[in-house]
């Protein structure tokens, strides 16, 4: 089946993803059907639980460009091992489609992870990189980035996410209205 975009209030946003013990022929042949839909929504990064797959994995592009081949990155149980400095950067979500918030991190981060071919990696992170994967990391333990906005952002947003949770109710995809930005003038999110 093919996979589809999964938006806020989805329950499976909520869900704590498992580790991939296992490269099954399955999860790699969705691999390219997540980048495809990361790009058609103009995002960088796209997490599992955001196409309905309920495992730990992660695609990346950060330059956005679906030419770009060599910039695509696949991350297999990404895990955080350490963090330092702090960054108020301005992040938006393919779930939460006309929503973006400066939202607290970590200033740079050291991941470890797995790649296709099962080979394990560490990679030190700032910037554009650590954002992203701290995002992303929280998608897969179930965590929106609306669960760390700031009380004031998350009041000023209230009307979108009530709307959302309308749109999710009548079973359908965020309805976007003319006085949210258009999709192509969207800035990267994730
Ligand atoms: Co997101």
């Amino acid at each position: 089946m093919a996979l589809q975009m999964v938006y806020y209030p989805d329950p499976r946003l909520n869900e704590r993803c498992k580790e991939i013990a296992k490269l099954t022929p399955e999860l790699v042949a969705q691999v390219p059907e997540m980048f495809d839909i990361m790009y058609k929504h103009r995002g960088i990064g796209l997490a599992g639980p955001q196409v309905g797959v309920m495992q730990r994995i992660l695609v990346a592009n950060i330059t956005g460009d679906r030419e770009r081949k060599k910039d695509e990155k696949v991350f297999i149980n990404p895990r955080i091992v350490s963090k330092s400095g702090t960054m108020l950067e301005e992040e938006g979500c393919l779930s939460l489609p006309g929503l973006n918030a400066r939202i607290k991190r970590a200033g740079e981060v050291k991941v470890e992870f797995y790649d296709l071919e099962g080979q394990g990696w560490e990679m030190e992170a700032d910037k554009l990189y650590a954002k992203l994967f701290q995002h992303e990391i929280d998608h897969l333990d179930g965590v929106l980035m609306i669960e760390k906005m700031s009380a004031a952002d998350l009041k000023a947003w209230k009307p979108l996410l009530e709307e959302m949770e309308g749109d999710f109710k009548a079973g359908r995809a965020p309805v976007r209205r003319r006085d949210r930005k258009k999709p192509e003038d969207d800035e990267a999110a994730e």
